[in-house]
This record gives structure tokens, C-alpha cells and sequence, in this order.
């Protein structure tokens, strides 16, 4: 098993978002259960608009003090939706004592970046945690965003990203209120992008989950 925290200490960067659209494409052969330990419940709100849909199973019930035993349930991948806040970072630190790799979403603007340092430093290498940034929200209509991003993250936060990126859409955004995720879209010029963004990354997470090895001292906390 293992178990993939979504973070970012800022709010409405795509956390809640990319949880419930990279579990649906992980689901391929897989059992996965998603976690929400935010106190908003974004993800359980979604879920309930979802109703018996959803291709993995999801639990909002697990306090954060507990969570080691998520550990010993049987499901291949454990993705846990985390608050995005600085101030109380209680939750997310219980999140990250269980967590085997991290998901950083992060917007293409500036005032996104101070938030991705300081959870890096703060919570992520102290840890010596495995982590990828990725970028989310992305416009390809506006010219070089996406490379100048992809550099920033590369030359000069120096932090390992996805080569995946989620470019923004409507069809992502409408997806919570429809209760709905990208694996149950109907593939057409309007849902193509998001269904091949999200499909992408679950690919690439995959594959950086098998080279990472398993927490197997962690299921003994
Ligand atoms: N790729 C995308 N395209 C369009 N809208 C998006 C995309 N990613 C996220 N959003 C929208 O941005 C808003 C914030 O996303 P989300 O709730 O996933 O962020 P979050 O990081 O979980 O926020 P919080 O910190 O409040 O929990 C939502 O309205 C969501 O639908
Ligand atoms: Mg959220």
C-alpha cells in the first residue's frame, strides 16, 4: 500500500480537485479509498454529490491522531485530501507522519510560490518525504506560462514536479457540483483535456510510487 497526501499550505490551488480526479485514474485494477481529514469537507461535499458513483471507496471518518491505522486497510492507494491553511498545521502533520508521497498543486501565480517554500521546508524535507509539485490551472492560451513555470520549478526552487500539468477548465471546475470525476465524463471536445491532464499525472504518479520504496517503519508507529 501506499499512501499519497495532497498539499499546500494555500488555499484553492487544486487540492481537493486533483485528490478526487487522480484517485478516479488510479482506479484502473486498483482498490483506493480517499481521505478527507479537512475540516472544510470539500471532498466529502463532492462525494455526496456523487452518491454511489464514485469508482473508489471514501471515508471523511478517520480523526487525524489516528491515522496510522489507515496503514493496515486493504487498499493498494490511500490518497488523503489535507486543509490549506498556515496556521494550524496539526492535521497536516499527522497527515505527513503516515504519508509515503506528496502531491504539491501549485497555480501559475507569484503569491502561490512563498506557501509551496515554506511547506517544503517546513514539512516535507524535514520528513525526507518524496514530493512533486504539480502545476495546475494552467492556460496554454497564454504564451510561455507553462515553460516559464516548469523552469521556475526546475532552476529556481529547484523542487521535482510532474511533467503532467492540469490546464484549467470548466469541465474540472463543474465537476464537485455535478458529483463527478473525470473517469465519468463523456469523452468530447470539452472534457478531452481534462480527462487526458488527470489520466497523465495518475500515470506518472504511478510510476514514482514504484520507484518509491514503502513506508514499512511507519506501519509500525
Ligand atoms: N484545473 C482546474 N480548472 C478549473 N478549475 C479548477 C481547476 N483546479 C481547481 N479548480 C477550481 O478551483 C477552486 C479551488 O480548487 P480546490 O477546492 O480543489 O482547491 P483546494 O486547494 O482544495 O482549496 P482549499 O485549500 O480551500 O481546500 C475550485 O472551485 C475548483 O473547482
Ligand atoms: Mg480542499
Amino acid at each position: 500500500m501506499k499512501v499519497i497526501a495532497i498539499a499546500g499550505q494555500k488555499g484553492g490551488i487544486g487540492k481537493t480537485t486533483t485528490v478526487m480526479n487522480v484517485a478516479a485514474c488510479l482506479t484502473r485494477g486498483r482498490r483506493v479509498l480517499v481521505v478527507d481529514v479537512d475540516p472544510q469537507e470539500s471532498t466529502t461535499w463532492w462525494a455526496e454529490n456523487a452518491g454511489e458513483e464514485l469508482p473508489f471507496d471514501f471515508t471523511a471518518d478517520v480523526e487525524p491522531g489516528k491515522l496510522s491505522r489507515i496503514r493496515n486497510a486493504d487498499y493498494d492507494y490511500v490518497l488523503i485530501d489535507t486543509p490549506g491553511t498556515l496556521d494550524n498545521t496539526d492535521v497536516l502533520s499527522a497527515v505527513l507522519d503516515v504519508t509515503d508521497f506528496v502531491v504539491l498543486p501549485l497555480n501559475p501565480e507569484p503569491l502561490a510560490v512563498p506557501a509551496l517554500r515554506r511547506t517544503v521546508a517546513h514539512h516535507i524535507v524535514p520528513r525526507g518525504l518524496d514530493y512533486r509539485v504539480l502545476l495546475n490551472k494552467i492556460d496554454r492560451r497564454v504564451f510561455g506560462q507553462l515553460e516559464d513555470w516548469q523552469k521556475l520549478i526546475d532552476d529556481g526552487l529547484k523542487m521535482p514536479r510532474f511533467n503532467g500539468y492540469v490546464r484549467a477548465s470548466k469541465s474540472i471546475a463543474d465537476g464537485p457540483l455535478d458529483g463527478k470525476v473525470v473517469t465519468q465524463y463523456n469523452d468530447t471536445r470539452a472534457t478531452q483535456n481534462a480527462i487526458f491532464d488527470f489520466t497523465t499525472v495518475a500515470r506518472e504518479l504511478q510510476q514514482a510510487l514504484e520507484a518509491t520504496p514503502a513506508a514499512t517503519a511507519k506501519g509500525a508507529n
